[in-house]
Order: C-alpha cells, then structure tokens, then sequence
C-alpha cells in the first residue's frame, strides 16, 4: 500500500495505472462502514484508491473542527489490512491555498434536512468531493447509504457537472444492536 501526501504525486500514480480506479473519499477515523466501501471498491476494480482528509470547510463556525477525531496510524494499519492499494492524505494548505476562492454549490437538494441545520456544509462537501474527483479521476466512487443526503448531493453534482464517473451507493453496515 502507498500513502502519498502531494497532489503531483497522486496524479503522477494515477497516470501510470491501467484499469478501472475505485476511489473511496473519508475524513479517517475509520470504522466497519469505511472498510465496507474499501472492500466493494477493491472487488470492483484494478485499484482502490483512498482519501483521508479532514475537510475544514465543511464544518460550520460553531462546529468544532479541531475536536474532529484523528488517528492516522490506526487508520492506514486498517487500510492496509482491508486491502487498499493507495491512501490519499492531502494537506490543507495543497487542498486550500491561501488564494483559493471556487466553490461547488448545488441547489435545491441542500436546501432540507441537514443542509437546513447546518448551512454552508454541503457547499463545502460538494467542493472538496468535486476537487478529490478531479484528483484521483476514479472510474467509481463509493458512498454510504449512511450518509443519504449527502449522496442526493454527490449523485447531481456529478450529473449536472458532467463528471465521468459512476457513483456506487454501498448499504449501511449496522452493529448487532442496529446502530449504523
Ligand atoms: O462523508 C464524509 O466522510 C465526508 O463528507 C467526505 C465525503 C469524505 C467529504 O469530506
């Protein structure tokens, strides 16, 4: 397994891989939900790509982002174990520079529900997902059911920004007390 931090780097991978690429974006702190997405990603394609990143702007000014759980070394020894091929730890300053000034804003679908409660934060999914696509440009993508708007969300990104990749929804894995 490779872990590689720089955007040129991850592209210069990317270009020399043949097949299809399933790519399976996280913010770590992985749990059997992740390692479900990696194990379909794996199966379904030549290579399975992984992103760990902690996205900031997805977080609203009074959720706390320093307090989001970190454990790098866990989660590559768990990546390792489920079999991803390469793991995708970019830094903020690659992901966001300080010029940085573009942003991905679906309408309509963000408008409820979480989007409701927590303004701001599927612009900052939409964005961070779109540049991790034009990163990797992974052949499929996998998401949780967990996550269901958040996958309406992705699902018209991709459609209406002609983005040439399948999103593959993978069901919840649940706890035996039904927790997800
Ligand atoms: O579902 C998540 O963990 C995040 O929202 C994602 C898709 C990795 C974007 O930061």
């Amino acid at each position: 397994m490779q872990v590689v931090k720089a955007i040129s780097d991850i592209r210069a991978l990317r270009q020399k891989l043949s097949g299809t690429v399933g790519f399976v974006p996280t913010m770590g702190f992985l749990h059997e939900g992740h390692l479900a997405l990696v194990k379909r990603a794996k199966a379904e394609n030549s290579t399975a790509i992984v992103s760990i990143y902690v996205n900031p702007t997805q977080f609203g000014p009074r959720e706390d982002f320093g307090a989001y759980p970190r454990d790098l070394d866990r989660d590559l020894e768990l990546l390792r174990k489920g079999g991803a091929d390469i793991v995708f730890v970019p830094s903020d300053g690659e992901m966001y520079p300080a010029e940085f000034s573009s942003w991905v804003d679906v309408e309509k679908v963000t408008e409820r529900l979480e989007g409701a409660s927590r303004p701001g934060h599927f612009r900052g999914v939409a964005t961070v997902v779109a540049k991790l696509f034009n990163i990797v440009q992974p052949t499929r993508a996998y998401f949780g059911q967990k996550d269901a708007q958040q996958v309406v969300v992705i699902k018209r990104m991709v459609a209406d920004l002609n983005m040439n990749l399948e999103v593959v929804v993978v069901p919840t894995v649940r706890e035996s007390d039904g927790l997800a």
